[in-house]
C-alpha cells in the first residue's frame, strides 16, 4: 500500500474539503492501491510532538464538499523553511525545518505529498521538492492570483459573496441618499473588487493596481447627485491606496506569520470624503473574513473537485514538482517554478477594466482636478 499526505496552508478558502474529497475518491477508484492521510494544520501536523495526522477514508471525507474551511486545518504559522520557534528567553525567532520536515515524512512512510495552497504555500513546494521531497501542489487562495491557473477555487465563491452584499448596500444606499463604501479583500491583486463592481454595478472601484486620484471619486459622487438627491455604491480593496498614499494596515504580529494585515482604506477614504465637504452621509462595511467562510458555490465545488482528482492523477503517474491548474477549460499541470514566478494582478489592458470603464464605472485614473 502507497501512502499520500495532504496538507492545506495558508488562509482557509472555500472548496478545500472538496478537493480533499476529491484526492480520495480518486484514490479509492482508481485500484485502491493509495491510502490518504491528512496533516492537521499545514505541516504543524508532522513537525510537531505529538505529531498530528489523520486517515482520510471515504467515511472521513463523505459530504465534505459542501462544507467551508477544512477538515485537516490550516495556519499561516507553519512555513517549514521559516518556522516559528521560542527561544529560552522568551523571545521568538523562525528557524529553516525544512530538511527535518522531508526526514519525518519519509519515516511515516509517505511517498507522496500534496500540498494545497496559495502562492507561498507552492513556493514552499518547490523549496521541498528541490531538497528531495515528492510534491505536487493544488492553488488555493480567495484572490485569484496565482497565473498558472485562470481560477482559483474560492475566488468565486467569495465574489457571490460580496455581490450578495453590495446588492444588500444598493439599496439602503438608495433610501437614505447615501454614499456606501464596501471594502472588500484583495491584498494586491484587485479581482473580488472588479468583479463585485461589475456584477454589482457599483459607480467607483478601488484596486490595489490602479493608484486612485481622490479628484476622480469626487467627480464621479457628484456627477450621482441632484442637490440632495442620489447615492453611490463604491467597492474599494484592502490593499487600494491613493496616489500619494500607502496602504492601511498594521505589521503581522506572530512570528511565521509574514503578512501585514491590511484592512481600514474604506474608513480612511470616508473620512477624506467627508473632510472635502461632501454632504452627503457616508457609511463604510468591511467584509472581512465573511468572503472567506461558508458554502462553496457549485462552481467551485466542481474546480477543487477536479483539482482534487488531477492531483492523485499526478501522484500517480509521478509527476512530482508540479501544480494543478485549470487552464483554458481544461485542467492541466505546471511545474511549480511556473506556478509561482508571476503573480497575477489585474492589468489595465484586461477586458474587464475596458468592461468597467464601459459601464461608467470610475477606476480614480480618469485624471480629474479639483
Ligand atoms: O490571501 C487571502 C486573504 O484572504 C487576503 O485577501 C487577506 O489579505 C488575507 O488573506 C488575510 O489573512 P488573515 O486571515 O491572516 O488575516
Amino acid at each position: 500500500m502507497k501512502k499520500i499526505l495532504v496538507t492545506t496552508g495558508g488562509g482557509d478558502c472555500p472548496g478545500l474539503n472538496a478537493v480533499i474529497r476529491g484526492i480520495v475518491k480518486a484514490a479509492k477508484n482508481n485500484g485502491d492501491e493509495y491510502e490518504v492521510w491528512g496533516s492537521i494544520e499545514a505541516f504543524n501536523g508532522v513537525l510537531n510532538e505529538p505529531q498530528r495526522i489523520v486517515r482520510l477514508d471515504e467515511e472521513a471525507v463523505g459530504g465534505i464538499h459542501v462544507k467551508g474551511g477544512t477538515i485537516i486545518r490550516t495556519t499561516n504559522k507553519g512555513n517549514p523553511v521559516d518556522f516559528p520557534t521560542q527561544l529560552a528567553d522568551g523571545t521568538w525567532t523562525t528557524v529553516d525545518r525544512s530538511k527535518e520536515l522531508i526526514d519525518k515524512i519519509h519515516a511515516l512512510g509517505f511517498d507522496a505529498v500534496i500540498n494545497i495552497g496559495g502562492d507561498g504555500s507552492q513556493k514552499i513546494s518547490q523549496t521541498l521538492f528541490e531538497n528531495g521531497l515528492n510534491v505536487i501542489g493544488v492553488p488555493k487562495t480567495i484572490d485569484n492570483d496565482l497565473s498558472a491557473t485562470d481560477y482559483t477555487f474560492g475566488f468565486n465563491t467569495a465574489v457571490q459573496i460580496t455581490t450578495d452584499s453590495f446588492d444588500k448596500l444598493v439599496t439602503t444606499a438608495e433610501s437614505h441618499n447615501r454614499i456606501m463604501i464596501m471594502e472588500v479583500m484583495g491584498r494586491d491583486a484587485g479581482w473580488i473588487a472588479l468583479h463585485t463592481a461589475i456584477a454589482g454595478g457599483a459607480e467607483i472601484c478601488l484596486i490595489p493596481e490602479i493608484p486612485y486620484n481622490f479628484c476622480d471619486i469626487v467627480e464621479r459622487i457628484k456627477s450621482r447627485y441632484e442637490g440632495d438627491t442620489g447615492f453611490v455604491n463604491i467597492v474599494i480593496a484592502e490593499g487600494a491606496k491613493p496616489v500619494d498614499g500607502s496602504v492601511v494596515g498594521e505589521a503581522a504580529k506572530d512570528a511565521g506569520d509574514a503578512h501585514v494585515k491590511l484592512g481600514g482604506i474604506g474608513n480612511v477614504l470616508r473620512a477624506q470624503l467627508e473632510n472635502s465637504g461632501i454632504e452627503a452621509q457616508i457609511r463604510t462595511t468591511i467584509l472581512g473574513h465573511t468572503q472567506r467562510g461558508g458554502t462553496p458555490i457549485a462552481f467551485d465545488r466542481i474546480l477543487a473537485s477536479a483539482m482534487g482528482t488531477k492531483a492523485f492523477e499526478l501522484v500517480q503517474n509521478k509527476e512530482f514538482g508540479r501544480m494543478v491548474a485549470f487552464k483554458n477549460n481544461d485542467m492541466i499541470s505546471v511545474t511549480l517554478t511556473e506556478a509561482t514566478e508571476v503573480y497575477n494582478t489585474v492589468s489595465l489592458d484586461h477586458y474587464l477594466i475596458k468592461t468597467a470603464r464601459d459601464l461608467g464605472i470610475a477606476l480614480g485614473d480618469e485624471g480629474a482636478v479639483c
